[in-house]
């Protein structure tokens, strides 16, 4: 397969020492055949609102290797992936070692390539038995999650990056949400309940994963750059607390915080106010906003008194290339902007390696690499190309510091942040 040129790198300032540069991905988005899992109950379930099921996904579970190698030769250094709970305890207290081993050898091939794996132990999905158990809600499940954990960190011995709990902030929502065929999903607000149960569950991996010596572990959070409109600075906190800010305290005795930015929430005194019918957006709905990600890094320092962070997550759902690279230059010259004023990044990895399953559906493509989806040949897209060439020269786009001004969004004057 030919490439088009690789587009040029824009003006640009070095990256930290040792930063990671990758790609990210999740089982249940990637691997296909997830069918103990409670997301394929969800999606087969009789008068389900999921418009498309995973079904085979990207294949990933067979074609891992290709994957690992396409990141690997455009340039990057890193790889984000996801274990399947469902698949390591198929059933309540039954282990496979089958499939520990499959994981094991996911990341010998990230060694082979001489590729940082990043790996996360829980992204979204619960095994369909602890799903009829209440999930989240199952009076054991710290217990439970714990005793995955332990399983889970038999395979670890090298890996030194270990994300515990992806988003718990938006699985708080998916806890409480409440399913109906006619309306779709509706979610009546975060609870502070099931927040302190994944946060207990956190901290028991994260004690877990300290035995092993050399881990560094965090979990990763959904910020979402929350901008009050003048005067709403109160209601834009108490909003936030519950759906990001909570979670960013419980990071404080971590190795490092997940950084997982994509745009923007503006809040009015009676919560989130929509944006101007004209702001661009992407395929998933979301408001075209680069800034998210420096602002999110600048919060989440602020929040956790500078715990290190990785951004786990950035990205951009478009069908158009250029867009994505466009994008993240945006987002990533904020990234430099927060390391110049002191933020401690450790590395970017982009979400994602591949158009994968969109949680309902595939038409949203956030991927570097293109899959088709009768085939699930790889094409690799420009931006990856681009994306490694940053890596390859160490080198960060130009700082720029976008304020947040949520004012000028919805016509408004600007408002302080
Ligand atoms: C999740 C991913 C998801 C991405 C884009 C994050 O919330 O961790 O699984 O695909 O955002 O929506």
């Amino acid at each position: 397969m030919t490439l088009r040129t690789t587009p040029p790198l824009p003006a640009a300032v070095p990256a930290p020492d040792g930063f990671l540069w990758g790609a990210a991905t999740a089982g249940h988005q990637v691997e296909g055949g997830n069918t103990n899992a409670s997301n394929w109950l969800l999606e087969h379930q009789p008068g389900t609102h999921v418009e498309e099921v995973s079904g085979d996904a990207c294949d990933s579970y067979h074609r891992y290797p290709e994957d690992i190698r396409l990141l690997a030769d455009a340039g990057l250094t890193a790889y984000r992936f996801s274990l399947e709970w469902a698949r390591i305890e198929p059933a309540r207290d039954e282990v496979s070692r089958v499939q520990l081993d499959h994981y094991r050898r996911m990341i010998d091939t990230c060694r082979d390539r001489g590729v940082e794996p990043v790996v996360t132990l829980h992204h979204f999905t619960v095994p369909a038995w602890q799903h009829h158990e209440g999930g989240w809600y199952a009076p054991d499940v710290v217990d439970r999650f714990r005793r995955y954990v332990e399983a889970a960190a038999t395979i670890l011995d090298d890996v030194r990056w270990v994300v515990t709990i992806n988003e718990p902030n938006m699985m708080v929502n998916q806890a409480d949400a409440r399913i109906d065929t006619e309306v779709g999903v509706s979610w009546p607000g975060p609870s502070p309940h099931a927040s302190r149960v994944i946060a207990a569950a956190h901290h028991a991996a994260v004690e877990v994963l300290r035995g092993l010596g050399h881990v560094r572990s965090g979990w990763s959070v959904a910020n979402q750059d929350y901008q009050a409109l003048p005067g709403a600075e109160q209601a834009r906190d108490a909003w936030a607390y519950w759906r990001e800010d909570f979670f960013l305290e419980q990071s404080r005795g971590d190795d490092f915080v997940g950084v997982q930015a994509y745009l923007r929430t503006i809040i009015g005194p009676d919560g989130p106010v929509e944006h101007p019918a004209d702001a661009e957006r992407t395929l998933i709905g979301w408001e075209y906003y680069p800034a998210a990600l420096g602002h999110a890094l600048r919060h989440t320092r602020e929040v956790t008194g500078g715990v290190p962070m990785l951004v786990t997550e950035n990205g951009i759902a478009t069908a158009d290339d250029a867009r994505r690279i466009a994008y993240t230059t945006g987002a990533l010259a904020g990234l430099a902007a927060a390391v110049e004023d002191g933020c401690d990044v450790r590395g970017y990895l982009h979400w994602s390696l591949l158009d994968n399953y969109e949680w309902g559906s595939y038409r949203p493509t956030f991927g570097l690499v293109a899959v088709d989806r009768s085939t699930f040949a790889r094409t690799p897209k420009p931006s990856l190309a681009w994306l490694g060439s940053l890596a390859r020269a160490g080198v960060l786009p130009e700082p720029e510091r976008v304020p947040a001004d949520a004012g000028a969004a919805v016509g408004g004057p600007p408002a302080r942040r």
